[in-house]
């Protein structure tokens, strides 16, 4: 089992360089499948994630080849399965678009059900009251499987402003026939992201970014060239990694505008963070910091997959600070790991105390999902000692490099695997 063994307490300096973004990739990459051509994507992030979707296009018969670490040239001409069932399909959860995109291309989708990070009850309910509002049966039994004569436009109000079920209903809706208006839309930059991919192909999306999404059908995409945005939340992360290391680090390639509500959470707990042009400094280094309340909410609000690294950068606050989560039901689990570090957070539902302590010490603990995962790394840097973190499987899901990135602002962190004769040797000096 491989583990990452880090020794904390060592203020990060330097620069980074943030990958493309994670949530934009998994929606973008099948969506290329629309087009019956080849489309090449840049800024792909080179993560579990997205090399599990390109085996997973390869299984139905899609040539995928990278040009370059970061560039994919996917040609569907070849596609003329609507079955998405391989094993890859059940190891992550944003698999769920092949159901909109051969839904769309194909009229006809059969596609296993998605699996993905474990923080509760993650239903799919909304995409397909989005499906069944388009004109297609579905039936939910050992597979799900959705048929369409025609899918055709229709107004859908979304209860809840889901990412995933915007960008489905997106995906199916490009090529139907009439307009498709979603209200209630999901604002995330991902969404804004995969609608404008799938405008450089010829659709008729706008809107993206605002409440309500208008999608006047075509009759066909084509191939494209399109590069992915930066991510939002590998940025995020790193910004917390300098706070709460007291480290001053420069973030390049990010979107600021898309930081905004970390950036303010930051600076309203007496962080400095100076925005630039495609870049972003966070000075943690001598600053006097205040505890404060944070409430995830979608887009534009505060994002709930920075909650778990906010936690950490709380924990170590003096006074009390406070996280309500209100996206997911159940993501506070990891908060038992942070508590074996030494922090001191009390959850009741959907809000979490916490008393900042002065220091964590460092120990053995999981990342139960992937942003679980990457705050485990963050209260690791910011800890005394030697924290080792195992399940790191979760951690290589969503983020490109996270060691050599870390190592190079002057962080002492390794990856090791259970074999390797350094990890018994930290360990022992770990004490
Ligand atoms: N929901 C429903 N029914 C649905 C869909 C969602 O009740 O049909 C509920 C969920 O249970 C949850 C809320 O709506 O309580 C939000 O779910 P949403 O659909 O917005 O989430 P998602 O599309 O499945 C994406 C990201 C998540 C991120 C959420 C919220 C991808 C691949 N995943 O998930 O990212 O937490 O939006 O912003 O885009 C991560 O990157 O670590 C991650 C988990």
């Amino acid at each position: 089992m491989d583990k990452l063994v880090i020794n904390g307490q060592v203020p990060l300096h330097g620069e980074v360089t943030i990958s493309g973004s994670k949530n934009a990739a998994v929606a973008i990459l099948p969506a290329a499948l629309l087009a019956n051509d080849v489309v090449v994507l840049e800024n792909v992030p080179n993560i579990a994630d997205t090399k599990n979707l390109v085996q997973i296009m390869r299984d139905m018969n899609v040539e995928v080849e990278y040009l370059d670490e970061h560039t994919l040239r996917i040609d569907s001409r070849n596609l003329t399965n609507n079955c998405a069932d391989s094993e890859g399909i059940r190891k992550m959860r944003a698999s769920y678009y092949f159901l909109g995109v051969l839904l769309g291309r194909f009229g006809h989708a059969r596609v296993a059900f998605p699996g993905g990070c474990d923080f509760g009850v993650r239903p799919i309910d909304l995409h397909i009251k989005g499906f069944e509002a388009l004109g297609a049966v579905v039936s939910t039994k050992a597979i799900i499987e959705m048929k369409a004569d025609q899918l055709i436009g229709t107004n859908i109000f979304l209860d809840f402003a889901s990412v995933g079920a915007t960008i489905n209903i997106m995906l199916a809706a490009v090529m139907a026939r009439g307009t498709t208006v979603i209200e209630n839309a999901a604002k995330e930059p991902h969404v804004v992201d995969t609608a404008s991919f799938l405008n450089s192909m010829g659709a008729d999306v706008k809107g993206a970014g605002t409440d309500t999404i208008r999608i006047r059908g075509v009759r066909r995409l084509h191939g494209s060239e399109y590069a992915i945005i930066p991510d939002q939340i590998e940025a995020g992360t790193y910004m917390v990694a300098s706070a709460v290391t007291g480290g001053d680090v420069m973030i390049r390639n990010v979107i600021p505008r898309h930081m905004d509500s970390i950036s303010a959470k930051l600076r309203e707990i007496g962080i400095r963070v100076i925005d630039g042009d495609e870049c972003i400094r966070v000075i943690g280094k001598n600053c006097r910091m205040k505890p404060i309340k944070v409430k995830t909410a979608p887009y534009p609000g505060f994002p709930t997959d920075m909650q778990p690294q906010m936690m950490v950068l709380l924990s170590r606050i003096q006074g009390t600070s406070m996280v309500n989560e209100s996206v997911w039901d159940n993501r506070f689990r990891y908060v038992e790991q942070l508590k074996k570090l030494g922090a001191s957070i009390d959850v009741e539902g959907h809000i979490a105390i916490i008393e900042g302590v002065e220091k964590l010490c460092g120990t053995e603990v999981q990342a139960s999902d992937l942003r679980a995962g990457a705050a485990m790394v963050l209260a690791g840097l910011s800890s005394e000692g030697t924290t080792t973190i195992t399940n790191i499987d979760y951690i290589e899901r969503g983020y490109e490099d996270m060691v050599t990135k870390l190592k190079n602002l002057g962080a002492q962190i390794e990856r090791i695997s259970d074999r390797d004769p350094k990890l018994r040797v930290l360990g022992r000096s770990a004490g």
